[in-house]
C-alpha cells in the first residue's frame, strides 16, 4: 500500500543487513505511522503477543521471520534444540490464527531439507520471504475472484454504488499487502466500480476504527465508520449489499473463526438475505478440525474492554478508563460463524462453498499445503 507517497509492505527484512526484520507498529495507528525493528525471536514473540502486528496472515509471516531470527542466534552446537524451543514459543504466542503455526511448521520443514546450521539459516530466510511473497500473490488472487461477486451486484443494481460491510481489519495491515477482505474492494475500485464500505469499529481493540477506516482512506475508498451494533439496522433498511470479512482459522468443513461479533453479522445477513462471504488464503484452513467449536478462542485481558486508547489533545497516545474501578470484563477475542450462514469462501484458487467436499475438491492436497 502507498503511505506518504511510498509503497510499503507491512513487514520486510532490513535491506541493509538482512538480519533484522522491520514491521509497522499497529498500536500507534492511525495517529502515527512508525516502524519497529525486530532483532531477535523474542522481539517477534512480543510483537505478536502484544499486537504490534496482528491479523492472521501477518502474524504468520512474522512467525516465519521469527524462526529465521531464532536460527541466526542459535549456536551451532545445539541448533536443533534451540529451534525446537523457539518454535514452540512462537507457535503458542497467539492461539486462534492458524497461519501462525502453519508458518512456523513451514519454515522448520524447509530447514529439515538441508544439513548444516549455515544452510538452515539461509533456507529459513528464503522460506520466510517465500511466505511473504506468496501471501501478496494470494491476496491479489482473492481480489480477482472477489471482484466478480461485486461486479455481479453492481450489474444487478444497474451501476449504483455497491455497499459492503466489513468487520475488524482483514486488510493490508492483516497481511503483507492488499489484504483478504479488502482485496476484492481494491480490485473493484481499480475496475471503476463505485464502492462504499461500512466499517464496524470492532470493540474492544477497535481494529475497524483505528486500522480499516485509515487504510481505506489511504486507498481513497469511500467508507463510513459505524459502531458494532449498527450492521443489523443497516441491513434491514437495504443499506448493505454484501458482507465480506476475513478469518483467523477456517475448518476444512467451512466453519469460520473471526473477530468477535462476526457471528452476529452473519446471523443478521442471513435474516436479511444478504450475501456473506469470507476471504482467506489457504494457509488459514485447518485441515484437522471438523467442527469450528473446537477452534481455540483467545481470551485477552479485560482491560481492553474497561479502557480505551487514542490520541489526546497533547498529541500523545494514551489510555483512559471507561468503566468503574474493579469492573469485571470478559474479553473473548473471536467467535465462530457456522458454515451454514456463509454464502461462500473467496480463496486464492476461486470461490467455493463453505462445505467439506467443495473445499477438498478445490484443495485436493489438503493438509500438505
Ligand atoms: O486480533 P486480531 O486483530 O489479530 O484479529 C484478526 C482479525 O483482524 C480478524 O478478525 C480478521 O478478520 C482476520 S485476519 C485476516
Amino acid at each position: 500500500m502507498i503511505v506518504n507517497g511510498k509503497h510499503y509492505r507491512t513487514i520486510w527484512p532490513n535491506p541493509e543487513n538482512r538480519t533484522e526484520i522491520i514491521i509497522v507498529d499497529q498500536r500507534k495507528l492511525p495517529h502515527l505511522f512508525v516502524t519497529e525493528t525486530l532483532r531477535t525471536v523474542e522481539d517477534a514473540i512480543t510483537a505478536i503477543k502484544e499486537m504490534h502486528v496482528r491479523g492472521a496472515g501477518l502474524i504468520g509471516i512474522t512467525a516465519g521471520y521469527g524462526i529465521y531470527l531464532a536460527a541466526l542466534a542459535a549456536p551451532d552446537n545445539c541448533f536443533d534444540k534451540c529451534i525446537k524451543k523457539n518454535s514452540t514459543e512462537l507457535g503458542n504466542s497467539r492461539p486462534t490464527a492458524r497461519n501462525l503455526k502453519w508458518a512456523v511448521e513451514r519454515v522448520c520443514r524447509a530447514m529439515e531439507t538441508v544439513n548444516t546450521p549455515e544452510q538452515k539459516r539461509k533456507i529459513a530466510f528464503q522460506e520466510a520471504n517465500n511466505i511473504a511473497d506468496e501471501d501478496v500473490f494470494f491476496c491479489r488472487q482473492i481480489g480477482k475472484h472477489g471482484l466478480e461477486i461485486i461486479r455481479k451486484i453492481r450489474n444487478q443494481k444497474k451501476g449504483k454504488t455497491v455497499n459492503i460491510l466489513t468487520h475488524c481489519n482483514a486488510g493490508w495491515l492483516a497481511f503483507a499487502d492488499y489484504g483478504s477482505a479488502t482485496a476484492p474492494i481494491y480490485a473493484a475500485r481499480d475496475a471503476g466500480i463505485n464502492i462504499h464500505v461500512w466499517v464496524d469499529e470492532t470493540r474492544p481493540w477497535n481494529q475497524g476504527a483505528k486500522l480499516t477506516a485509515w487504510e481505506l482512506q489511504q486507498e481513497k475508498i469511500d467508507n463510513t465508520l459505524i459502531c458494532d451494533n449498527t450492521g443489523g439496522h443497516l441491513m434491514q433498511h437495504g443499506l448493505v449489499d454484501l458482507v465480506i470479512v476475513g478469518t483467523d482459522r477456517t475448518t476444512h468443513t467451512g466453519d469460520v473463526a473471526n473477530k468477535i461479533g462476526t457471528y452476529l453479522k452473519a446471523l443478521a445477513a442471513y435474516d436479511n438475505n444478504i450475501p456473506f462471504y469470507v476471504a482467506l488464503p489457504s494457509s488459514t484452513i485447518d485441515w484437522t478440525l471438523d467442527n469450528g467449536m473446537e477452534i481455540p478462542i483467545e481470551q485477552r485481558t479485560g482491560e481492553e474492554i474497561t479502557t480505551i486508547t487514542g490520541m489526546d489533545n497533547n498529541n500523545s497516545i494514551s489510555t483512559i478508563s471507561l468503566a468503574a474501578d474493579g469492573t469485571q470484563a470478559a474479553n473473548y477475542s473471536f467467535d465462530i460463524t457456522p458454515a451454514r450462514l456463509i454464502t461462500g469462501l473467496i480463496t486464492e484458487r476461486g470461490i467455493v462453498a463453505a462445505e467439506k467436499n467443495a473445499i477438498h475438491n478445490l484443495f485436493p492436497e489438503g493438509g500438505q499445503i
